[in-house]
């Protein structure tokens, strides 16, 4: 008996589960989905077989061959991190019937009412279950140690449509049969007039964590042999906006084949959500999810895209094992994106993206001073919410390991290796150790050339990591420390510049700067008002820190305008850690304002940022 996760109550001596059919009644007015879960198991198991849920209220278990109850208790206090252990007891059986409802404040979900969308006339729901959220939709070994195929049935408003990281198979009318188990419901509600049935079915095993839908008055257009992009339908604008912007969508995945092997999920479609969508882009497979910030009209939200497509290979191919393996997700990803990006962007922009993150990674440094933990790739995260120590350090100091084996052993090898790795272990999640050793197994004596463990396991960042060079990225670096001594970079020097070159030059200025230039380099370049919201933010960022109080406007209608995490973090953080009475007060109360139009998860990390710092 023992956990094989910090995040999960699953035990190692129980057989994972491989499959789940789900039955969901989505009901809008309550904010509830009226559920059944069944379970298949890898083997037949007798005794007590744990579960994760969290604020979920179940109805019954049951034995599906014979419908007769499973004795199951549920833990009386939840973990505030893992949530509420489910106890089975089982006698032999490979399967089980949960019977189920969802709460309203279920983690996973965003409920939004339809102000909170863009038609203003339909509700709108979906789901962000990285990290360990899946748990509040389904009972289930929320770990991605699990490997799960499913199949659901989805009954939803007719006015509405659904997607989801599976295979559409069909729309149809609802059938009174299907909502026996649903013991909650009626089948008169089930079948009502206005109700119909979306099908899907995932055919390849994935971690719980990419369990993914979104359901509301979608559209969709072509945008490639196998992308669609949906978002909302009305007025179309989202959707002709979103076509243009992801053009060159299948270049990419031809790009990624080149590089990483097959694409292995058949349909890569895009879709664009709401602005409260608490991510940049959420890898699910099938269905990339993307916030509308990255629509920025010229191209850039490619590197977004690059990076989820990246996923398709590494994270939903190869999976970590568990949380404290994140690097392996996220800095192959980052490293494989930019991989992407040089092709199809070419390698000035990939440079810059290396050094934007070469910037975040120093600063994460600074922010994890007191919890140096945290800035190992291999970390404990016992007690830990993944939530809370979400950072850079996985993506960029993963990336920085990578490309130090990439120089270590040159591209053309380090190519093959890749590939080798990929196939290797397609639809197996693993530890470090697993890379480590197939690392010296493949190429061997990297030990030697290479220190494995002090990159794995220490803090801090190793002294052969690696500043890129190039001559835009110097020059930015140097206009961005000329502005020190009062220097305003001119409007030749800037006239080629874009976002990323915009963001990397106020990333990289002192982090509080004399009120007077920051307004004046604003009055000159117009940056709180920019569209490009790396660079909106990373501006209004510097001002608060620099006591610029005009700006405060400005800030409160970004926070109240988005949900992406990224940006509540830095703009709050700046708030709350480095302003003084009024902008504490600032942060508190717009948080009040504003909670309610935030994903569970964002109001979660809003929540811990000010506790920290108020
Ligand atoms: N998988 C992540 C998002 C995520 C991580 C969700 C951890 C929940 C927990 C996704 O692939 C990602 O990294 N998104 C980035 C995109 C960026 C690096 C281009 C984001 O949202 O900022
Ligand atoms: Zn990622």
């Amino acid at each position: 008996m023992a956990p094989i996760d910090p995040h999960s109550f699953t035990d190692s001596s129980h057989p994972l589960t491989t499959h789940v059919s789900l039955s969901l009644y989505l009901d809008f007015n309550a904010s509830t989905i009226h559920a059944s879960a069944l379970l298949t198991l890898s083997s037949p198991f007798s005794g007590n077989l744990s579960l994760d849920s969290r604020s979920i209220s179940i109805k019954s278990i049951l034995d599906p061959q014979t419908l007769t109850p499973l004795p199951h208790s549920v833990s009386s206090s939840p973990d505030p991190i893992k949530g509420s252990e489910v106890v089975v007891v089982l006698t032999g059986q490979s399967q089980i019937l949960i019977l189920y409802s969802t709460s309203p404040s279920a983690s996973a979900l965003q409920w939004l009412s339809p102000l909170q969308t863009f038609s203003k006339t339909h509700p709108y729901v979906y789901t962000q279950c990285q990290a360990i959220h899946a748990r509040s939709i389904f009972p289930c070994q929320d770990t991605p140690a699990a490997r799960i195929r499913y199949d659901v049935v989805m009954n939803v408003p007719s006015s509405l449509s659904a997607v989801m990281s599976a295979r559409h198979v069909r729309r149809r009318l609802p059938v009174l049969e299907e909502a026996k188990h649903l013991d909650v419901l009626s089948s008169v509600v089930w079948c009502a007039e206005d109700r119909v049935v979306e099908e899907f079915v995932m055919e390849q095993p994935i971690p719980p964590y990419l369990f993914a839908f979104a359901v509301g008055e979608l559209g969709f257009r072509e945008v490639g042999p196998r992308t669609r992009v949906y978002a909302e339908s009305a007025g179309g604008e989202v959707l002709d906006a979103a076509a243009l912007e992801f053009a060159g969508t299948e270049e990419m995945i031809k790009q990624g084949e080149k590089l990483f092997g097959d694409y292995e999920w058949e349909r890569f479609d895009l879709l664009v959500l709401p602005p409260s969508f608490p991510y940049g882009g959420m890898e699910n497979p099938r269905m990339v999810f993307l916030t509308p910030t990255v629509i920025k009209g010229d191209a850039s939200g490619g590197q977004v895209v690059a990076h989820e497509l990246a996923h398709s290979w590494t994270g939903n191919l190869i999976t970590n094992i568990n949380n404290e393996h994140f690097w392996l997700n996220e800095g192959f990803t980052t490293y494989a994106e930019r991989r992407i990006v040089e092709v199809v962007q070419g390698g000035d922009i990939a440079t810059l993206n290396i050094g934007i993150g070469w910037r975040g990674l120093n600063d994460e440094m600074e922010r994890f001073k007191d919890n140096l933990e945290f800035t190992k790739l291999k970390n404990k995260q016992e007690g830990v919410d993944p939530d809370d120590v979400y950072s850079q350090v996985p993506y960029e100091k993963g990336f920085q390991f990578v490309l130090r084996i990439e120089r270590q052993v040159g591209r053309t090898a380090f190519d093959e290796f890749l590939k080798k790795y990929i196939a290797t272990f397609k639809f197996k999640s693993i530890d470090t150790d697993t890379f480590l050793d197939f690392l010296k197994a493949n190429i061997p004596g990297i030990e030697n050339e290479i220190n494995l463990q002090l990159w794995t396991e220490g803090v801090g960042i190793p002294e052969d990591a690696y500043e890129p060079v190039s001559a835009i990225y110097t020059k930015i670096i140097s206009l961005a420390e000329e502005f020190k001594q009062g220097k305003m970079p001119s409007e030749d020097e800037v006239a080629e510049w874009k976002g990323q070159e915009w963001e990397l030059y106020l990333e990289n200025l002192p982090k509080s700067c004399e009120p007077s230039q920051v307004v004046a380099l604003d009055k000159r370049y117009r940056l709180a008002e920019s569209k490009d919201y790396e660079v909106k933010v990373s501006f209004l960022k510097l001002a608060i820190s620099s006591k610029c109080k005009g700006y405060h406007g400005e800030v409160e209608k970004t926070l109240k305008s988005l949900g992406r995490m990224l940006y509540l973090r830095t703009l709050f953080t700046a708030l709350a850690q480095t302003g003084g009475t009024e902008e504490k007060q600032l942060a508190k109360q717009i948080f009040t304002e504003a909670r309610e139009t935030y994903h569970p998860i964002a109001q979660g990390v809003v929540e811990s940022i000010l506790s920290k710092y108020i």
